[in-house]
């Protein structure tokens, strides 16, 4: 990605970092799930080292702090100040005392080799400016033996939560040919393709899990579509392009392709996700 270009999907995240506070509640628990199979994964448990890449509004660090206990620590870390602030101010909130913050990106982490006992990233790998260099980056500051885990988002098709929505505004809007290395949420939907990346980066024991899930929660679909709009840059971006008479048309149709996935007033969406995970070779 040439400079520009990245300081400019860094800036859509630094937008995004107000929403992404703003439905912390929802988020942690729609996505729980992920956590759950990352820490499963790279097998975190009490008094371990963990770095997390690409932490965001603060999932999984916030999670895993309470997991590795007051003998172990975590170390979240987001390129974007506008994450690392919101994190920061929620740990702080819970008065957790064994989670550090830096402002950094997966490509340059600012810490001495074999720092940490395990790397994990939620949701992040995919936004990765250079994913390889990302993945060398996180087995280079793991211990020998030490597991790395990447959660990424499987194939649109089956995941509705983004298609209902996308698949009607796309009807709207022209849609530039997508480069498929270019960082995007369905980056690594292929089966293999991030498996391949940790792989080449010298990971041994790769294994990619394909996780199931329903993303859940108790809001009606006026929630739902507030949430969609203002937490995704591609879908603000696209939103900024339709006329104020397209709007209730638009809204109309997600919400008639959206019908069966809410129930009084609680949505439930099935979700496919890829728990990528390797461990560092010993020198
Ligand atoms: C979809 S959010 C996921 C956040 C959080 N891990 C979660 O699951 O809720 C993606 C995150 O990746 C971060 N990100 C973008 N480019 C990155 C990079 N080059 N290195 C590390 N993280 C990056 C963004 O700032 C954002 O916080």
């Amino acid at each position: 990605m040439i400079p520009e270009e990245q300081n400019k999907a860094l800036d859509a995240w630094q937008t995004s970092a107000r929403y992404w506070d703003k439905y912390r509640v929802l988020i942690a628990q729609m996505f729980a799930p992920l956590t759950s199979g990352l820490v499963e994964e790279a097998r975190i448990g009490i008094g371990q080292e963990v770095l997390d890449i690409g932490g965001g509004s603060g999932e999984p660090s916030l999670t895993i702090s309470c997991i590795v206990g007051p003998t172990g620590s975590v170390m979240y870390t987001d390129p974007v100040v506008g994450m690392v602030e919101t994190a920061q101010a929620e740990a702080g909130r819970r008065r957790l005392t064994n989670i550090h913050f830096r402002q950094c990106s997966a490509d340059d982490l600012p810490f001495a080799d074999r720092t940490f006992d395990v790397a994990v990233s939620r949701l992040s790998a995919m936004f990765f400016v250079d994913p390889v260099t990302g993945v060398r980056e996180a087995l280079r500051v793991i211990c020998e033996n030490g597991f790395v885990s990447f959660v990424v988002w499987g194939p649109k098709e089956a995941n509705p939560f983004f298609s209902t929505v996308t698949d009607v505004i796309d009807r709207f809007v022209e849609v530039p040919r997508q480069n498929p290395d270019a960082p995007d949420i369905f980056r690594f939907a292929l089966p293999g393709k991030l498996a391949g990346i940790l792989e080449n980066a010298g990971a041994k024991n790769v294994i990619e899990r394909q996780l199931n899930f329903q993303i859940k929660a108790a809001i009606p679909f006026e929630q739902f579509w507030q949430l969609r709009t203002e937490m995704s840059e591609t879908l603000r971006e696209k939103m900024a392009g339709l006329t104020p008479a397209q709007l209730p048309t638009i809204k109309q149709a997600v919400a008639d392709a959206a019908r069966g996935y809410f129930v009084s007033g609680t949505m439930n969406f099935p979700a496919e996700a890829l728990i990528v995970s390797g461990r560092k070779s010993s020198a």
